[in-house]
C-alpha cells in the first residue's frame, strides 16, 4: 500500500506505472495474510517420515491437484486406521475458486512447516482456514482453538458506536446457519445506525458447511459475546474458530458473495475469451488506458479513504492486534448473576462462592466470585487466567474467561448442569443413579483429566485439591474436574516443592503435603486414590466406617479388607450387576494410589493404563497414610499439624472443609 501512495507523488511516466503495478500485484500475490496458527499437542506428535507424515502429504496434495470447486469448502481424508488422517479447508464466502485453491496451498505448506510434527493443527489466513487431525473432524462443531483479532482504533466519544446498537450480526448468524444451499453457511450485510449518527457497519459470518443448522448457530452466537472480551469499545473485531468465523467493521471488507458471482460472471468471462481474436492494435491501447485509469482510481480512492477514515478516527484499515483477552465486562456478570444474588449461589468452592448466571445470549455460566485476595497484581493474574483457560480437555471445566473491576476478582466457567459427585454418591437415594458402568467411566475420566493436567497439557499443573465436591457432571453424568489451576493464582511461581500456604481438604491430601506443605504429582495420585474408595464404596473418607463393634477410617478399612481377602465387603451394596474384575481392579489402583510411601504411588500415566488394560499385572499395595495398625485408625490430629505450617487458625471442622479461604493476605 505505501508503494501506492509514493506513485502517486511520482511523475505520470507510463512505465513507473507498468513497474509500479507489476510490484504491487506480485507483492499481493506473495503476502496472503496469514493471520494465526495453533500447533495443537494433545492429540500427540507423528515422527518423520512415519505413514502418518505420508498419509498427511498425500491428503495436502489433494488440495493443488483437486479441481473441484465444492463452494470454497474441502473435505478430505486419507489412510487406514491409526494413520488416517482428516482435514478441512474453508474459503471465506466471497473468495473466488483460484484465490481460495492458492490460499489452501499457502495454508498447507506454512502449517506443516511451523507444525512440523504436530498431528492436529489449524491455520488462519484472511481467505481461508485449513485445519487437519488424527480424528474425523467433519461435521463436529468445535470452538477451540480460537483467536481474536480487533481493529486498533477505539470507539471515540463522538462516535457513540455500541454494537450493542445493531441487530446486523444476530440476524446474520440466523441467516448463515439456515442458509438453505447446503454447501454455503455465509452471510454479509451491512447496517446504518440511524438514530445515533449514521455510522454504518459492516458484518460478515460464516460456518463450515458440514454442520447442522443448530450447531451452526450456536458456534456463530458464542462467538459473537466473545466481541465483548475481545473486542469492546473496539470499531471493528474478528472472532476466529474451527468451526465457524465472525467480523464486524466499520468499513466495507468483503466482496460480493461467491455463489451469486458465478453465475453473473460466466458470460463477461466467456466473452473476453472470444474477443482473443480482435487484433492486438486494439488490446494494447486498452491495455495502456486501464493501467493509467487504475492507478488514478487507486490513488484517488486511498485519498477518500484516508479523508473518509480520519472523521472515524482510523488510521490503518487493516491494522488489527491479535488480542487473546478473556476479559468479560463486570457489569454483564452482575446482570447475569442478578446481583449475586443469593438465589443464584451454586455453592461455596475453594477460593469463594459460586454463583449461576445466563448470559444475554442465554448461554448459562458458572461464576466464582474469588474471596481471597492474591499477591498478584493485575497483570500477572491475567497471564495466569489466560494460561488456565488454555487448558481445555472434556473431563475439565473450561473456563471461559475473568472479571477484574476494582478489588472484584470474577472467574466465569462454563456451567456444568448435574452439581458434583458428592450431591450423588453419598447420598442414599442418589447414589442409585449410579450404577457400576457409569462410575467406572466417572473413574477413568477423572484419571484421564488428572493425566491431561499432570503430562499432556502445556503447563504442569498439580490440582492439589482433588475431591468428590471438585467433581462436576455434565447431563451424561460425565465427570469434569473443577477448580484445576486456581493454586496457581495464589501462590506465585509455584509448581511443585513445597509451600506454607496449603490448598486443599483434609481426608484428601497426601500426608506429606498435609503435614509438610510438600506437594507433587503423587499428591494428586493420592487424592486420586481417596477418591476411587470413594466412589466404589459409596462412603466419605472422613466419615468413619461402623461395622459390628469397630469403627474404621475407610482407607484402613479398605487396606486390611483387602489384605484378608475380603475386599469385596467395602463395595457399596446398592451395586448390583457388576463385573467383579473391573471393581476389584479398581479398588486395587485405588490402594497402589494411596500408598505412604510417595515414591510408590503410580503416575496418573500408569493409572490411566492399569485401568485401560486388564491384562496388566499390578504390583502389591503397601501400607496406606494414616494407617494406625489393630483395627482403629483415624486421622491424625491434622489441625494442629497445619497450623505449624501457616500460623493461622481455623474455626471449622476438621474433615470436611477446604481450607483454601483461611489464609487471606
Ligand atoms: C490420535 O493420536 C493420539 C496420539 O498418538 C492418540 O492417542 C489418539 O487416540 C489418536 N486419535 C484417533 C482418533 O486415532
Ligand atoms: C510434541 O512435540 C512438541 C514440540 O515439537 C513437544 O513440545 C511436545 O511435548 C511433544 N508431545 C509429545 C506428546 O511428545
Ligand atoms: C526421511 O526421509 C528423507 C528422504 O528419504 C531422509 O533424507 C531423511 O533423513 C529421513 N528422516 C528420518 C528422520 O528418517
Ligand atoms: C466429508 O467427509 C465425510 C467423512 O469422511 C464424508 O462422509 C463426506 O461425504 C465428505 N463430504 C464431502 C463434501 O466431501
Ligand atoms: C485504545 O484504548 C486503550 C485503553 O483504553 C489504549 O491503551 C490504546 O492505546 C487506545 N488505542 C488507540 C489507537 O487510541
Ligand atoms: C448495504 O445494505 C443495503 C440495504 O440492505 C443493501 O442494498 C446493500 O447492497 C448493502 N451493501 C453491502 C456492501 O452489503
Amino acid at each position: 500500500m505505501a508503494i501506492v501512495i509514493v506513485s502517486c507523488k511520482l511523475s505520470f511516466s507510463f512505465y513507473y506505472f507498468l513497474l509500479l503495478l507489476i510490484i504491487i500485484v506480485s507483492q499481493a500475490k506473495a503476502q496472503q495474510n496469514f493471520l494465526y496458527h495453533f500447533c495443537i499437542n494433545d492429540n500427540g506428535n507423528y515422527t518423520a517420515n512415519s505413514t502418518y507424515q505420508n498419509n498427511l502429504n498425500i491428503l495436502l496434495s489433494y488440495l493443488s491437484t483437486n479441481t473441484q470447486i465444492n463452494y470454497g469448502f474441502y473435505n478430505f481424508s486419507h489412510g487406514q486406521n491409526t494413520n488416517k488422517v482428516y482435514a478441512i479447508g474453508l474459503c471465506r464466502g466471497d473468495v473466488k475458486p483460484d484465490i481460495c485453491r492458492s490460499c489452501l496451498n499457502d495454508a498447507r505448506v506454512l502449517l506443516t512447516r511451523l507444525c512440523p510434527n504436530q498431528k492436529e493443527a489449524i491455520v488462519w489466513y484472511d481467505n481461508c482456514m485449513l485445519r487437519y487431525s488424527n480424528r474425523s473432524i467433519f461435521g463436529i462443531m468445535e470452538q477451540f482453538p480460537r483467536f481474536y483479532m480487533s481493529n486498533v482504533n477505539n470507539v471515540t466519544q463522538a462516535d457513540q458506536f455500541s454494537l450493542g446498537n445493531f441487530d446486523l450480526i444476530t440476524t446474520l448468524n440466523e441467516k448463515a446457519a439456515s442458509s438453505t444451499d447446503s454447501r454455503v453457511k455465509y452471510a454479509t450485510d451491512n447496517e446504518t445506525d440511524v438514530s445515533l449518527n449514521f455510522i454504518t457497519i459492516y458484518g460478515l459470518v460464516q460456518c463450515t458447511p458440514d454442520l447442522s443448522l443448530r450447531d451452526c448457530k450456536r458456534c456463530l452466537d458464542a462467538a459473537y459475546l466473545e466481541f465483548q472480551s475481545c473486542c469492546n469499545n473496539k470499531i471493528g473485531g474478528r472472532v476466529f474458530k474451527p468451526s465457524c468465523n465472525i467480523r464486524y467493521d466499520t468499513y466495507l471488507f468483503y466482496d460480493r458473495p461467491l455463489i451469486v458471482d458465478t453465475d453473473e460472471t460466466s458470460q463477461p468471462q466467456e466473452k473476453s475469451k472470444s474477443s482473443h481474436t480482435t487484433t492486438i492494435a486494439i488490446v494494447v491501447p486498452t491495455v495502456v488506458v486501464v493501467l493509467v485509469l487504475l492507478t488514478l482510481i487507486i490513488c484517488i480512492c486511498l485519498r477518500r479513504n484516508r479523508h473518509s477514515m480520519a472523521g472515524l478516527n482510523i488510521e490503518g484499515e487493516e491494522e488489527m492486534t491479535i488480542a487473546e483477552s478473556l476479559q468479560f465486562n463486570f457489569d454483564i456478570i452482575r446482570v447475569a448473576t442478578s446481583d449475586f444474588s443469593d438465589s443464584n449461589k451454586l455453592g461455596r468452592g475453594g477460593f469463594g462462592i459460586v454463583y449461576q448466571g445466563k448470559l444475554p445470549n442465554g448461554q448459562m455460566i458458572a461464576v466464582k466470585r474469588l474471596s481471597t485476595n492474591s499477591d498478584q497484581g493485575d497483570v500477572e493474574f491475567k497471564n495466569e487466567v489466560i494460561l488456565v483457560a488454555k487448558l481445555q480437555h472434556r473431563n475439565l471445566v473450561r473456563l471461559l474467561g475473568f472479571c477484574l473491576e476494582g478489588k472484584e476478582r470474577l472467574l466465569v466457567y462454563e456451567f456444568v448442569p448435574n452439581k458434583s459427585l458428592d450431591y450423588f454418591i453419598f447420598d442414599p437415594t442418589r447414589k442409585s443413579q449410579l450404577n457400576w458402568e457409569k462410575r467406572y467411566t466417572i473413574i477413568k475420566g477423572i484419571a484421564r483429566g488428572i493425566l491431561y493436567l499432570h503430562e499432556d497439557s502445556r503447563l504442569r499443573i498439580i490440582h492439589r485439591d482433588l475431591k468428590a465436591s471438585n467433581i462436576l457432571l455434565d447431563d451424561e453424568m460425565n465427570p469434569k474436574i473443577s477448580d484445576f489451576g486456581l493454586a496457581r493464582l495464589f501462590v506465585i511461581g509455584q509448581t511443585q516443592g513445597s509451600t506454607n500456604r496449603i490448598v486443599g481438604t483434609y481426608g484428601y491430601m497426601a500426608p506429606e503435603y498435609a503435614m509438610h506443605g510438600e506437594f507433587s504429582v503423587k499428591s494428586d495420585v493420592f487424592s486420586f486414590g481417596v477418591l476411587v474408595l470413594e466412589i466404589i464404596t459409596a462412603h466419605k473418607n472422613s466419615a468413619n466406617i461402623c461395622h459390628g463393634e469397630d469403627v474404621e477410617y475407610l482407607l484402613t478399612y479398605a487396606w486390611r479388607s483387602w489384605r484378608e481377602g475380603q475386599a469385596i465387603n467395602i463395595i457399596d451394596p446398592s451395586l448390583s450387576n457388576f463385573s467383579v474384575n473391573e471393581i476389584m481392579r479398581c479398588i486395587h489402583i485405588g490402594l497402589l494410589c494411596i500408598q505412604e510411601n510417595v515414591v510408590d504411588r503410580p503416575t496418573m500415566a500408569s493409572v490411566a493404563l492399569m485401568l485401560n488394560s486388564n491384562s496388566l499385572a499390578l504390583s502389591i499395595p503397601s501400607k496406606p497414610a494414616y494407617f494406625m495398625g489393630g483395627g482403629i485408625g483415624r486421622l491424625p490430629d491434622m489441625q494442629q499439624q497445619v497450623d505449624n505450617v501457616s500460623g493461622t487458625r481455623s474455626d471449622e471442622s476438621v474433615n470436611q472443609i477446604s481450607i483454601t479461604d483461611l489464609y487471606p493476605r
